[in-house]
């Protein structure tokens, strides 16, 4: 790259006084062994915009399920909410199709850890917690978060794991800065669910997120602290820790290929932020 040339982030600056200065600063990180992100995980200004307009969709499409989600509905009608919203404001639900999912959202109930497939035959009871998981492509950009909710009366215990796991995230995010490191998230995420007695699924992680439905690098919750990749400004990844009251261990459908289950049958919750590694900290695009 021209060091006199325009910054290929779209910044409008020279390349000398934007990101070369940011490169050589990853070139260090690199050379004491860290594990740094590539420029393609570095997202550019355009793309950024484009990314940010998608995850108001689908923030948007969050807030429309929370004020139509109640007892004695079925899945199916989540996921004809989600469908009709996404695509009535020019979006593509990333789920359908995926891999050959079914649906357009993912719907997971009590001891479903994640990729529950909606069905007119799953109707939501009092008591029930439920994550609704929504992707969304706007423009082919893309989107994700999830969010708990509860039905009705829900008992102690049910209401102590959607509160620890909101929790887990809020934390996990405040470690979401740049020359951080993915571990440092994890740790902070892990660390308060074992705290609370509860256990952090290991095989399923977060991702990167913005040109693709799942890019690199792929998260984990269960690192160590000071491991991991490297932040750097211009990364945008999914915060996503599945929170197990018993075990972490889980099993898939072997009907539906999707569904993922609590091996011991205890109830898991989970909360996803996409949030992008600004200069000095970070931006939530959708939660
Ligand atoms: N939304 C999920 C995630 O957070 C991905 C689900 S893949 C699907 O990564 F096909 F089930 F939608
Ligand atoms: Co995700």
């Amino acid at each position: 790259m021209e060091r006199n040339g325009l910054c290929w982030c779209g910044s409008g600056k020279k390349y000398k006084k934007c990101h070369r200065l940011i490169e050589d600063k990853i070139a260090y990180h690199e050379m004491k062994g860290e594990i740094v992100p590539t420029r393609d995980m570095l997202k550019t200004i355009p793309q950024i915009e484009g990314i940010r307009k998608s995850a108001e969709l689908n923030t948007a499409i969050l807030d429309h399920v929370e004020a139509h989600i109640h007892a004695g509905m079925s899945t199916e009608e989540i996921n004809t909410l989600v469908h009709d919203f996404t695509v009535s404001h020019g979006g593509i639900p990333a789920p359908l199709g995926y891999e050959g999912f079914p649906k357009s959202v993912c719907t997971s109930i009590n001891n479903e850890v994640c990729h529950g497939i909606p069905d007119e035959s799953i109707i939501l009871q009092e008591g029930d917690i439920i994550n609704v998981d929504v992707s969304t492509i706007l423009d082919g950009y893309f989107s994700d978060a999830s969010r708990m909710f509860t039905i009705g009366k829900i008992s102690e215990r049910a209401e102590k794991l959607v509160r620890v796991t909101k929790e887990c995230v809020e934390l996990g995010l405040a470690q979401a800065k740049p020359w951080n490191h993915l571990g440092d998230i994890a740790d902070a995420i892990n660390s308060h669910a074992q705290a609370n007695g509860y256990s952090v699924v290991e095989e399923i992680g977060g991702h990167g997120v913005g040109l693709e439905f799942h890019e690199e690098p792929w998260v984990s919750y269960v690192a160590p602290k000071g491991t991991e990749m490297l932040l750097v400004p211009g990364m945008i990844f999914t915060i996503e820790p599945m929170i197990n009251e018993g075990s972490p261990d889980f099993f898939v459908d072997e009907d539906n290929g999707w569904t993922v289950y609590t091996e011991d049958d205890g109830l898991s919750a989970q909360v996803e932020y996409m949030v992008l590694i600004t200069e000095d900290g970070c931006e939530v695009l959708t939660k």
